[in-house]
């Protein structure tokens, strides 16, 4: 996920953010029990090309360090090595490879019923830079220790990329032939924007005038252990995700000697706006109906009292709100963050400054647009002697789809029955940070944002921090998981009760 607009989304407190809470029915493809289907059973040899192949993958060092600056001999070096991990992909017929926007791969599998409306897979293969210290092992080395794989990108987002191609491969070479058409998109410039990469590879599908059924990103996981008293696993399908402005504010004002100052100077009245920005928080958008109604949908799930708060917000409404806001991670539920990231001003002791500049991080919820959020910040400003400029802007996804029909909701939850049998909740809910996904919208109403790895609290520094590692079960697990979606995904469709109520 992007480091600048770090998804740290992933607290399982982020569930209470959701749009709907399906309890009734999932689908059921009736050639699941068909003696055709492929069981996802791999040999030993197969299992430890698989791990060894995802260490390879992680000592490429394809770091993007800015939006203009990555290694791009590794990038090229990553697709080089794709072709050598994954022959069988690669020499296939019915599956197309094209280069977009000289690093990123797009692989169009040609299904064998063209009524079938297709989807996409999608991953990155950039990571964010790793400074060798703290790590316990080199962060490019790909070491495995006590059943870990280090290294970076293991979990953000190289496991995605191997495990989607790896389990390609290994169906592949059992001769399954897909019915269904799909997209593989591997970008590679997703933690600094995805400007040259997913935003090039939805322009030229654009163009092909292809829709998609759904599409399948990084982004919710597995999560375990973040309620202290919620003992459960809940996986979590993040069906949105917030919005980004960047906003810079500026002073000028004339410059002059400090032995004769003015008044106010640049520096103080920016800072006094500054300032207000701080303590004037954006509004609380508690209350709106998918929170309220999901915090009700898991009510039972949590043990006493706190389920009877949660059964009665009608009541404790405004407590719950208040207890939310009191965490950074989950005030970011409830409202339109705001991070004054930058300041800029002064250039020598005995000069009065002209210019004063800040920047600031506004992370729009889902209920908001940039637009909305730019006129609060005037207002709460108030002062017309600042100057807005906005640096970038980007409105948050609309909510995708999560009922009975949805198609691409339901094939995750159906395939988390049968790889994960232990998961019994299924919530979709909210991404705070921003992926790669955002670039697709134009493509598809079903965005669904979900890793299938167990995270826990303390996976969760990992993300662009140290330690970053994935468990060698947990890849094959990923791989398995695939394995088995892409099979879900060319079963007949049809709803079904589903087995695990709430
Ligand atoms: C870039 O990647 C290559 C390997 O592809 C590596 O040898 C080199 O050290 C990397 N450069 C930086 C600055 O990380
Ligand atoms: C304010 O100062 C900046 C930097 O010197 C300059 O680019 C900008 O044009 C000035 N704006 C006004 C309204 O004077
Ligand atoms: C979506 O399509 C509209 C109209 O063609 C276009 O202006 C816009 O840039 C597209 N958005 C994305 C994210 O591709």
């Amino acid at each position: 996920m992007a480091r600048r607009y770090f998804c740290t989304a992933l607290a399982v407190l982020l569930l209470l953010d959701v749009p709907a809470f399906s309890t009734s029915k999932g689908l059921k493809g009736k050639e699941h029990q068909r003696a055709s289907r492929i069981p996802s059973q791999f040999s030993l040899e197969e299992r430890v090309t698989m791990k060894e192949t995802l260490k390879g993958a992680i000592q490429i060092p394809t770091v993007s360090f800015s939006p203009r600056e990555s290694n791009r001999t590794a990038l090229a070096e990553f697709g080089e090595y794709m072709y050598k991990a994954f022959p069988t992909v690669f020499r296939t017929s019915f599956i197309q490879h094209e280069v977009v926007g000289e690093y990123s791969h797009l692989f169009t599998v040609q299904g064998s019923d063209p009524h079938l409306q297709p989807y996409m897979l999608l991953a990155h293969i950039d990571v964010v830079p790793a400074p060798d210290q703290g790590w316990e092992v080199p962060p490019f080395s790909g070491l495995e220790r006590d059943g870990f794989i280090y290294g970076r990108g293991t979990l953000d987002n190289k496991n995605a990329v191997m495990a989607i191609l790896q389990a390609l491969e290994l169906l592949l070479i059992r001769n399954y032939i897909p019915r269904r058409s799909f997209y593989i998109a591997l970008g590679h410039d997703e933690e600094v924007s995805g400007a040259d990469g997913a935003q090039k590879i939805s322009a030229l599908l654009q163009a092909r005038g292809v829709q998609l059924a759904f599409l399948v990103d990084e982004g919710g996981f597995i999560t375990d252990g973040f309620i202290p008293s919620f003992t459960k696993p809940v996986a979590m399908i993040a069906v949105s995700e917030k919005g980004i402005l960047n906003l810079m504010l500026q002073v000028n004002m004339t410059t002059g000697h400090s032995a004769a100052p003015p008044k106010e100077t640049s520096i103080g009245i920016l800072a006094a706006a500054v300032s207000r920005l701080e303590q004037t928080p954006m509004p609380n958008m508690f209350g709106s109906r998918p929170l309220t109604m999901t915090l009700q949908q898991l009510a039972n799930e949590f043990p006493f009292p706190t389920n009877i708060v949660m059964n009665n917000l009608w009541l404790f409404g405004p407590f719950v709100s208040r207890s939310l806001e009191r965490s950074p991670l989950t005030n970011a539920l409830v409202r339109t963050t705001t991070a004054v990231t930058v300041f800029h001003s002064g250039v020598k002791e005995n000069v009065i400054p002209p210019v004063a500049q800040a920047i600031v991080n506004f992370r729009i919820h889902p209920t908001q647009t940039g637009q909305e959020v730019l006129e609060l910040a005037k207002n709460i400003v108030a002062d017309d002697r600042v100057q807005f400029r906005v640096l970038g802007a980007s409105d948050p996804l609309p909510v995708s789809p999560s009922d009975d029909q949805a198609l691409g909701y339901q094939l995750i939850r159906q395939t988390l029955q049968s790889v994960f049998p232990e998961v019994n909740i299924v919530v979709p809910g909210i991404c705070i940070g921003i992926t790669d996904s955002r670039h697709y919208s134009n493509l598809t109403t079903g965005i669904y944002r979900f890793n299938p790895i167990y995270l826990q609290p303390q996976d969760f520094l990992s993300f662009h921090g140290i330690n970053e590692k994935i468990s060698v079960q947990g890849y094959e697990t990923q791989v398995k998981f695939i394995f088995e979606f892409i099979q879900n995904a060319d079963a007949d469709q049809r709803p079904v009760p589903h087995l695990h109520e709430l």
